[in-house]
């Protein structure tokens, strides 16, 4: 795709991820939330069905042509690609915690192109484009100048699908390391705080396509360094993402021990 082709599709993805966020709001510590799990640790609510629903309507309306691969709804295959995750930290959402995010990437022969992440409970909105930056609200923004462990606050994701012990082990090899290390729900908000320098890093054992497609590029396109998770068939398999400033990603991912190249 040119620059023009890119650039219409962000648009659309900016004004389809604030109409989800809008649409997200109104179920936000609600009644009609309607919670299930469709797999360990894995709950869903109406308003990423709902979300999902209007994010698929806005692609299909106004690029027929490219395919979609969503969190709730799957996905056919496509040379030209939209990766969504209606709301990112739907265990905060549901709990009524104003930590969550709408993720919406465009992947080209596999690999995000475009994408944005939107907080709709903050009003902010990350967009990136590949070559052309990463953005806060309009604004460039740019990684940490991090430069050792002990000057860190990181965070370190976990999803209860893959067990404790790994996760147990990682955050002693962090702490140990000097790195801070929280978790806070949200890989898609993860990253991009990593990409607009108000943490250093991120590390998750595992995650999908889905999760980290738009944030992957904010962090690469703000400065930062990110593993090749879409390396091989990273879009449709996922994989572990170790993301950071680029004064410490190196000492990040050996302490993550996750099989990881930059
Ligand atoms: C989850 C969040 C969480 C991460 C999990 C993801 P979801 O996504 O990003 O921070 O640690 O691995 O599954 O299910 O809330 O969209």
């Amino acid at each position: 795709m040119d620059t023009a082709d890119l650039e219409a599709r962000l648009d659309i993805a900016a004004a389809l991820a604030r109409e989800a966020g809008r649409c997200a709001l109104g179920f936000f510590r609600g009644d009609g939330l309607r919670i299930r799990l469709k797999g360990r640790d894995d709950p869903v609510t109406a308003a990423d069905l709902a979300a999902d629903d209007l994010i698929r309507a806005g692609i299909r309306r106004a690029f027929a042509r490219d395919g979609i691969l969503s969190e709730e709804s799957g996905g056919n295959d496509a040379d030209i690609m939209w990766v969504v995750d209606p709301i990112d930290g739907t265990h905060n959402f549901s709990r009524g915690i104003a930590r969550f995010a709408v993720s919406i990437a465009v992947c080209e022969n596999g690999r995000p192109v475009c994408g944005v992440v939107h907080d709709p409970a903050a009003d902010e909105l990350f967009s990136a484009r590949v070559g052309g930056g990463a953005f806060l609200n309009g604004r460039a923004i740019a990684a940490s100048a991090a430069a050792a462990p002990t000057e860190t606050l990181i965070e370190a994701g976990y999803s209860a699908k893959f067990g404790w012990q790994a996760y147990h082990a990682m955050t002693g090899r962090l702490l140990e390391a000097g790195f801070g290390v929280r978790q806070a729900g949200s890989a898609a908000l993860g990253l991009a705080e990593v990409a607009c320098g108000r943490i250093d890093g991120y590390c998750e054992e595992r995650l999908e396509s889905w999760d980290v497609a738009a944030a992957s590029l904010l962090v690469s396109e703000a400065g930062g360094v990110v593993n090749d998770f879409f390396a091989g068939d990273g879009l449709r398999r996922g994989g572990p993402i170790v993301a950071g400033a680029a004064g410490i990603w190196n000492e990040l991912a050996a302490a993550s021990a996750l099989s990881v190249k930059a």
